[in-house]
C-alpha cells in the first residue's frame, strides 16, 4: 500500500476510535449512566486540533490537490469532502458546549450531539476510505503518488509536525485506554 494511503487510514481509524468512544459514551447516557467527563473532555481536546488543525488541511494539501481537475466525479467529490472538513467546527463546538453543559449540572443534549458527531466521522471517513482513495488509484500516475509518499512521509520524520502528531498519539492512547476496560475475563 502506498504510504500516503497507509498514514491517511492510519489516522482515520485513530478518529474512527474517538466515533466508537462516542457512541458508547450516547449508549450509556441513553441507558440512564453517568459517562466518564475526563475521557469526554480529553475527545474535545482532540477532535478541536487533530482532525481541524492536522488531519484535513494535510488531506486538502495533497491529495485532494492531486486530484483536483482529474475528473469531474473527482472534483465532485472534492467539493463535498472539503465542505464537510469546514462544517466539522460547528459540530465540534455542539460537542465542546453539550459536555460542559453536562459537568456543569448533568443537563443539555450531549447523547444526541455525541451521536451526531460519531455519525459525521463515520460517514465521512467511510467517503474517503472507499471513494476518495479508489478515484486516488485510479487517476494518479506513478509520479504523483510518488510525490504524495513523499510530502507525507516527511511529517513523520523528527521535527514540528512530528512532535504535534505525538502529542496527538499519547492523548489519542489516554482516551482509548480509559475508554476500553478490559472485556469479558
Ligand atoms: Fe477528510
Ligand atoms: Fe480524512
Amino acid at each position: 500500500m502506498r504510504s500516503t494511503l497507509r498514514i491517511l487510514k492510519g489516522e482515520h481509524l485513530a478518529l474512527r476510535g474517538i466515533a466508537r468512544v462516542l457512541k458508547m459514551e450516547a449508549l450509556v447516557l441513553e441507558r440512564g449512566g453517568r459517562v466518564d467527563l475526563d475521557v469526554l473532555k480529553d475527545i474535545v481536546a482532540y477532535v478541536r486540533e487533530f482532525p481541524m488543525r492536522f488531519h484535513h488541511p494535510k488531506e486538502e494539501r495533497t491529495l485532494f490537490a492531486a486530484l483536483s481537475g482529474r475528473s469531474p466525479e473527482a472534483d465532485a467529490l472534492i467539493v463535498r469532502l472539503t465542505s464537510e472538513h469546514a462544517d466539522e467546527g460547528r459540530l465540534v463546538q455542539c460537542l465542546a458546549d453539550a459536555v460542559a453543559a453536562y459537568a456543569r449540572d448533568g443537563g443539555g443534549n450531549l447523547a444526541g450531539v455525541a451521536k451526531d458527531y460519531a455519525r459525521y466521522l463515520e460517514e465521512h471517513i467511510h467517503l474517503e476510505d472507499h471513494q476518495l482513495f479508489a478515484q486516488a488509484e485510479h487517476l494518479l500516475s506513478p509520479a504523483a503518488w510518488d510525490a504524495l509518499d513523499a510530502t507525507l512521509e516527511q511529517a513523520q520524520q523528527p521535527g514540528q509536525d512530528k512532535a504535534e502528531l505525538d502529542r496527538f498519539t499519547r492523548l489519542h492512547l489516554r482516551i482509548m485506554d480509559a475508554a476500553l476496560p478490559p472485556f469479558g475475563g
